[in-house]
């Protein structure tokens, strides 16, 4: 493939059927920000969303490290792969056949064929549902009407209908010859017999069939709702997993929703490809359902290129939770924001909608609890809560949920929360977090918790080479804070910094470990970061700070000296330098992003502004207003 010479036409073809919008999408979560949109930019350490991406000139470019290009060179850069493979993957991405330039079915691998057998399935099954008669025609497409589907539903979902035959499929296919009956049977649509070698017959039958898509909108498997009395097979009968159709990394409906996703900044997850139709139908388009399985890994990072934020819909009781245990675990550990929902008892998001309508839908919407919230509730409403050991089971179970909040500041104000809510001792609660945070980690993870992507930030002039690792003078500042600071300026610190202020991927390391150590510990202990961080540079680092005495040097940008480790000055000297440290980080940040700027003529506007935060941070004034680069007012 590499030897062919591959027209150009061919890459305008590829660029064309790949927004840029859509591919950075399925890498990263990508949020419109007036005309353009804006995302974490996965090239460096991104903590506020510094990429942006034009979707007019289909280019992206980082405000922040300067990464820039077009559709296939992020991939390129994001894959580490060369321009004829990436520009490959967009091609399969697209369904563009790169090997022969024809708009024939692609058959050049067992993956073609099988997204081929099930494009062909769909429409077989599509218009079978259109091309019924009789009694048959007015007892489906009367189930359909029951169920508030029309044809238009029908054609968008691309549903249909499998014959009540046993082998109208497998005959059909036959006839074409296009596929072989082994084929048709790792896609999952016929089944061998078991007694008769040379015998299939089709795994659906008499079934409406739901075709799943994947993300790019190719039908990878079908779900069949049982619709005869005389059936004796489960109510839905879905494709097995196949080398197209890997159900842990499928989300039904997400094809449909993913636009929506984005522009509501939160995802409703609901059970069944009835649900997500029905939401749909009614105006609802933010959902994709999980199919009624227990939510993967894989999947919940498939929410999170789009959003941070699920809502999902529960049934009220404490056995309800536990039975969704293990997804709702996945959704906290993926650090989403997870809030639930309950609907009236016996209704589902399809029944409800259906006899009550969007509004009173929006409004159960509304009332939406943080699944912390919400637990605790349960406990409380099912009088679990009045005598020391229901408290205990209570503590022991909300902590289970809390330790899985990768953002510890947001898990220690659960914390507090629950404690204030219920009247347990604050402490009592902290003590089982910081046990259970600890017993953890160490089951989950002995990884370290940040990962730092080879960054092709230029460093800036303000970095000076003082040991092998290079850091500016604010970082070495900060570092000092966090190490010898008290408690206010440690916690000011916390508060304020923004992982993307730091250009230095050992002080990165190390502030993230402090980070830590405060929302775990309430304070640093250097030793046990020493003890937890591999990094050789970030330990040398971290080594050198910590040493009694160090070289210092000064501040060339800093408006106060840079502090001293020996000193006589106290904690209030700490408080000031970290409001400077801060303060200079902004600065930085600010003169950076200008520079990056600089020849942009449409950025005129934008820079003044941005020199004007740059005076004011310099001359003191309390800019509340500072909003963080890339991020546009
Ligand atoms: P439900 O039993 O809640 O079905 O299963 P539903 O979606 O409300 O279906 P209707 O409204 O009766 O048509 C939720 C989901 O679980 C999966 C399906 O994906 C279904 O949509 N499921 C359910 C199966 O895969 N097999 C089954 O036998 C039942
Ligand atoms: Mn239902």
């Amino acid at each position: 493939m590499s030897n062919m010479r591959i027209p150009q036409e061919k890459f305008d073809e590829i660029a064309q059927a790949n927004d840029i919008i859509d591919v950075i999408s399925s890498y990263t979560n990508v949020k419109r920000r007036s005309k353009s949109f804006i995302a974490l930019c996965p090239f460096h350490p991104d903590r506020n969303p510094s990429l942006h991406i034009s979707p007019q000139k289909q280019v992206y470019h980082c405000f922040s490290c300067g990464a820039s290009g077009n559709v296939f060179t992020f991939v390129q850069e994001y894959e580490k792969i060369p321009f004829m493979e990436a520009a490959q993957k967009l091609a399969v991405r697209a369904g563009i056949d790169m090997g022969s330039f024809s708009g024939k079915p692609d058959l050049s691998s067992e993956m073609s064929v099988q997204f081929e057998i099930n494009r062909a399935a769909a429409r077989i099954f599509y218009d079978n549902l259109n091309k019924l008669t009789g009694t048959e025609k007015d007892f489906v497409w009367g189930y359909l009407k029951k169920r508030g589907i029309d044809k238009d539903a029908v054609k968008k979902f691309g549903i249909g209908y499998s014959l009540n035959t046993w082998s109208s499929l497998f005959s059909h296919f036959a006839e074409e010859e296009s596929f072989s009956p082994e084929d048709l049977e790792k896609a999952g649509l016929i089944i061998k017999k078991e007694e008769d070698n040379a015998r299939w017959y089709d795994r659906f039958r008499g079934r409406l069939m739901f075709p799943i898509f994947n993300e790019n909108d190719k039908v990878v498997g079908f779900g069949g709702r049982k619709m005869h009395e005389d059936d004796l097979g489960g109510k839905y009968i879905n494709s097995p997993e196949t080398r197209i159709y890997n159900k842990s990394k499928i989300l039904y409906g997400l094809n449909f929703s993913k636009d929506s996703i984005r522009a509501n900044d939160y995802v409703i997850l609901v059970e069944g490809y009835m649900d997500l139709i029905s939401l749909f139908l009614a105006g609802v388009t933010n959902v994709v359902a999980s199919s009624g399985t227990a939510l993967t890994e894989e999947q919940v990072q498939l929410i999170k290129r789009y959003t941070k934020s699920v809502v999902i819909i529960y049934d009220a009781d404490i056995a309800g939770i536990k039975a969704a245990k293990r997804g709702t675990e996945l959704l906290l550990e993926g650090g989403l924001d997870l809030h639930v929902v309950t609907l009236p008892e016996g209704d589902d998001p399809d029944s409800f909608i259906r006899a009550k309508g969007k509004k009173d839908f929006d409004m159960y919407l509304s009332r939406k609890q943080s699944i912390i919230r919400f637990i605790s509730g349960l406990y409380e409403k099912e009088n679990k809560l009045s005598t020391a050991e229901e408290k205990a089971d209570f503590v022991k179970e909300i902590i289970s949920y809390i330790v899985r909040i990768p953002d510890k500041l947001k898990a220690v104000f659960y914390v507090k929360e629950i404690a204030q809510m219920y009247k347990l001792y604050e402490s009592d609660l902290r003590d089982a977090f910081t046990a259970a945070n600890r017993q953890y980690k160490k089951e989950s993870f002995p990884k370290t918790s940040v990962v730092i992507p080879a960054s092709k930030r230029p460093l800036s002039a303000t970095h000076k080479k003082t040991t092998a690792v290079k850091f500016s003078a604010a970082e070495r500042d900060m570092l000092d804070v966090f190490i010898n600071g008290g408690y206010e300026a440690t916690q000011y610190l916390a508060e304020n910094i923004h992982i993307d202020y730091i250009t230095s991927p050992a002080v990165l390391i190390l502030a993230e470990a402090m980070l830590d150590e405060i929302a775990n510990e309430g304070r640093i202990d250097t030793a046990r970061i020493m003890e937890n961080i591999n990094d050789t540079a970030a330990k040398e680092l971290l080594g050198s700070l910590s040493a009694p005495k160090y070289e210092i040097s000064k501040s060339d940008t800093l408006q106060t000296h840079s502090i001293l480790a020996s000193s006589e000055k106290g904690m209030l000297n700490y408080n000031r330098i970290a409001k400077d440290v801060i303060k200079q980080f902004k600065i930085s940040r600010l003169e950076n992003l200008i520079e990056e700027i600089k020849g942009d003529h449409e950025m005129g506007n934008r820079i003044i502004e941005l020199q004007k935060k740059i005076r004011n941070l310099k001359n003191g004034v309390n800019d509340t207003s500072y909003d963080e680069p890339g991020e546009e007012s």
